[in-house]
């Protein structure tokens, strides 16, 4: 995908991995809209990258979902990047399961929203210049953390379905593009639950080079060891990640 003099939206971009990238799309002098649920880190975000343009919406709603479409194509006619970025991650035993709208916000958030939001766009895009649909997922798609049963497996059926997006849209002139991000120091799944991984700056430096260099997929640590995987590396993997609990 092109890199500069685009106009890109970033879902669950005011934090963590989605504002990392928009700042980049900002200093390579792009036009950069992000939205989430929470206005109080959206003003933070404007307030921190004064050019940045924000949105209030929970993608989780298909009502949001069609009206942030409305309203992005309306404000930015020239909109030609979509990036579904906004996600969860929730630590569930299900030995206890907790109940279905707690399992279901999940799924809406980490995968109907992005497989709707592409369905919404790509008419669109397809009267754009260099447009592009930009999916983030997880090293976890390829072997899952099993306390976050749901996670995994909306981030392995994420993948899938990128796959076969690009797959359609091949001979169309919108890139489709997976970035596999592998455990990042984020607030995912709330603050200070996910302090570990790669820092978060260095990561997207190495995210940008390889959107740079026109990679579909971008790899990092982790995600590059998973994503490469044959099924014994991926049973070693499962098994590293997920030791049986006495
Ligand atoms: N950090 C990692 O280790 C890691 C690894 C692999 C993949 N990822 C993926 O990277 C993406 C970004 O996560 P992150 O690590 O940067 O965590 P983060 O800082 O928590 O960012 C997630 C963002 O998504 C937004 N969001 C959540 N639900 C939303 C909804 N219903 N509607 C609109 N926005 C919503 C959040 O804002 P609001 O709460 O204000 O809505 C937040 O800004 C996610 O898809 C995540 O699965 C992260």
């Amino acid at each position: 995908m092109k890199t500069e003099s685009n106009t890109v939206l970033i879902t669950g971009g005011a934090s963590g991995i989605g504002l990392a990238l928009a700042e980049k799309f900002l200093q390579a002098g792009n036009t950069v809209i992000v939205c989430g649920r929470r206005e109080g880190k959206l003003a933070e975000a404007k307030a921190r990258l004064p050019r940045l343009h924000t949105r209030v919406c929970d993608v989780a709603d298909p009502k949001e979902r069609e009206a942030l479409r409305a309203w992005a194509i309306r404000e930015f006619p020239a909109l030609n990047v979509v990036v579904n970025n906004a996600g969860i991650q929730q630590r569930i035993a299900l030995r206890e399961p907790p109940a279905w709208e707690k399992l279901r916000e999940e799924l809406a958030i980490n995968l109907d929203a992005p497989i709707h939001l592409a369905a919404l766009f790509i008419p669109h895009l397809l009267t754009q210049k260099d447009p592009a649909i930009v999916n983030v997922t997880s090293g976890l798609a390829f072997s899952p953390l099993a306390n976050t049963p749901v996670y995994s497996a909306t981030k392995a059926a994420l993948r899938s379905f990128t796959l076969s997006l690009r797959h359609q849209l091949t001979g169309t002139p919108i890139s489709v593009v997976e970035i596999i991000p592998p455990a990042v120091d984020t607030d995912l799944g709330g603050v200070g639950l996910h302090t570990f991984g790669a820092p978060l700056g260095v990561f997207m430096d190495s995210v940008w080079e390889q959107l740079k260099s026109g990679s579909q997929e971008t790899t990092y640590g982790f995600s590059a060891e998973s994503s490469r995987a044959g099924r014994e590396q991926l049973d070693a993997i499962f098994k590293r990640m997920n030791p049986v609990q006495a």
